[in-house]
């Protein structure tokens, strides 16, 4: 039986599209009961079930992660449904694209609501519950775009590197019971790369020279993202905190 997450649990935003799709079926997958986010309420529903069907525990809850509230009923809900709260996956994101003089001020802001201010909501919330556990542990998913620039994305990646400094600034104010890890990936075969290629002179190339520009020779894939998320939550990883992992096909090594 694969357990590495039995009788845990987790909320996961993003959970109805692309990356937080397959964390959220990994996690299952190791026994851990999941409070899911995201905005499309068919799609949220489709994953609910799916994980259902398979025997596993998962309640999905549609909202939008900008939204303070929502953060608290995330929250509420994962201790209501099952008596406690071990983890966060903070996976929620949008682009935002256009350039500095361009961007709409209100999508500037917007973007920073839905990747920075939605990631610390939900920890302000969830932080008290985890701390009435005797481990707990919070994915961050950030992105190569915190080190790296992209045409027409600098909201994205402003927000993108603000994640980075706000998961290390937790780690060390909840360590040791809660550990708080950074994700950085390169271009994975979600929705999301296909909007961002968008920024792209011809986006259908953008897309397929992100995957041949890896070292990998491929686009990432969701599962790929979700392994390394489902082993940071789990106790195999009982010694990392406060650190930032590129999973990106080998982007960064080139410079
Ligand atoms: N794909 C890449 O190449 C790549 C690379 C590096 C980092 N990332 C990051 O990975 C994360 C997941 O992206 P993905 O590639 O898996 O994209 P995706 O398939 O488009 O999924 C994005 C998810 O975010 C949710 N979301 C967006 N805005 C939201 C809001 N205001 N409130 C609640 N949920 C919201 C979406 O919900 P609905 O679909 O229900 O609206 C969806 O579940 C993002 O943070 C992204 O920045 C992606």
């Amino acid at each position: 039986m694969r357990n590495k997450l039995f009788h845990k649990t987790y909320i996961i935003t993003g959970a109805s599209s692309g990356m937080g799709r397959a964390t959220a079926l990994a996690f299952a997958g190791e026994g851990a009961n999941l409070v899911l986010s995201g905005r499309d309420y068919l799609r949220g529903q489709e994953i609910e079930n799916e994980i259902q069907v398979a025997e596993g525990n998962a309640v999905f809850l549609p909202g939008d992660v900008g939204d303070m509230d929502y953060n608290r009923k995330l929250v509420d809900l994962a201790v209501k449904t099952y008596g406690q709260l071990d983890g966060v996956i903070t996976n929620a994101g949008i682009l935002g694209l256009g350039s500095i003089t361009e961007v709409d001020p209100e999508l500037w802001h917007k973007t920073f609501s839905v990747n920075v201010d939605a990631v610390y909501y939900l920890l302000k919330f969830a932080i008290p519950e985890m701390l009435k556990r005797s481990s707990a542990s919070v994915v961050i998913n950030s992105s190569i775009a915190a080190f790296k620039t992209f045409p027409n994305h600098p909201a994205y990646c402003a927000s993108k590197a603000a994640l980075v400094a706000l998961a290390k600034q937790a780690a060390v104010e909840y360590g040791p019971t809660i550990r708080i890890n950074t994700i950085c990936p390169g271009p994975v075969d979600t929705p999301f790369i296909h909007d961002s290629a968008v920024a792209f002179p011809d986006p259908a190339k953008a897309v397929e020279n992100a995957g041949q520009n890896t070292l990998l020779k491929r686009l990432g894939q969701p599962e790929d993202i979700a392994k390394l998320s489902l082993f940071l939550a789990s106790d195999d990883a009982s010694w990392i905190t406060g650190s930032v992992f590129t999973i990106d096909g080998g982007i960064m090594a080139k410079g």
